[in-house]
């Protein structure tokens, strides 16, 4: 029973491996230019300084690397899990980076400044982006491997795992805020 349910957790981490590296990475790699190159809506930036294209496209690409990384590893370890072909690999990644920017189009709508927490959009905005980009990009794909079982684990566990490593971000001076 305890077994099933770690199986169960780690092969939902599994699915969305290529959907979490890309967040930690843009934090590594990011800065330089805004997407929105300063621009603004209704008095407001549209994204703000912190989506960069450099930690859009290094997110998305660590994303992508972390994609060829478990399809190597899965048959080492397990025929039930998934493996990533390109185009499910480019939905996660690219998704989570697109759900990322919307999160933040969303946050400056609603006249919150860069960096200013917004609970749930800000954990659980880059998931909604990788299922979207990925349900178009590879829909059978997509329907198969998210199952409504992995997409509980996800929806519920990622807010903590984002915690967790934005704490630890800040606490080595990668992030400015712990969140
Ligand atoms: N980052 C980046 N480009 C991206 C996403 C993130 O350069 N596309 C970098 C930025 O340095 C950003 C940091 O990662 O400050 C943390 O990301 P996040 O918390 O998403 O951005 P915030 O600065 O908090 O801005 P927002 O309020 O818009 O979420
Ligand atoms: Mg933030």
């Amino acid at each position: 029973m305890q077994a099933a349910l770690a199986w169960t957790i780690l092969s939902a981490f599994w699915t969305f491996g290529p959907a979490y590296v890309p967040n930690s990475a843009a934090v590594v790699v990011g800065g330089g230019a805004p997407i929105d190159g300063g621009r603004t809506w209704r008095g407001r930036r549209l994204l703000g300084d912190g989506k960069t294209t450099r930690g859009f496209v290094g997110g998305t690409l660590a994303g992508l690397a972390a994609a060829a990384g478990l399809n190597a590893l899965a048959p080492l370890l397990s025929p039930a899990l998934p493996t990533f072909p390109p185009a499910a690999a480019l939905g996660l990644s690219g998704g989570a980076m697109v759900g990322d920017a919307g999160g933040s189009l969303v946050k400056r709508r609603t006249g919150r400044r860069r960096g200013a927490p917004f609970p749930f959009v800000d954990q659980l905005s880059f998931v909604v982006g990788a299922v979207v980009v990925t349900l178009a990009v590879a829909p059978t794909w997509a329907l198969s491997t998210f199952t409504p079982v992995r997409l509980t684990v996800v929806t519920l566990a990622t807010p903590l795992v984002h915690r967790g490593s934005n704490r630890l971000a800040f606490r080595v001076g990668l992030k400015d805020e712990p969140w």
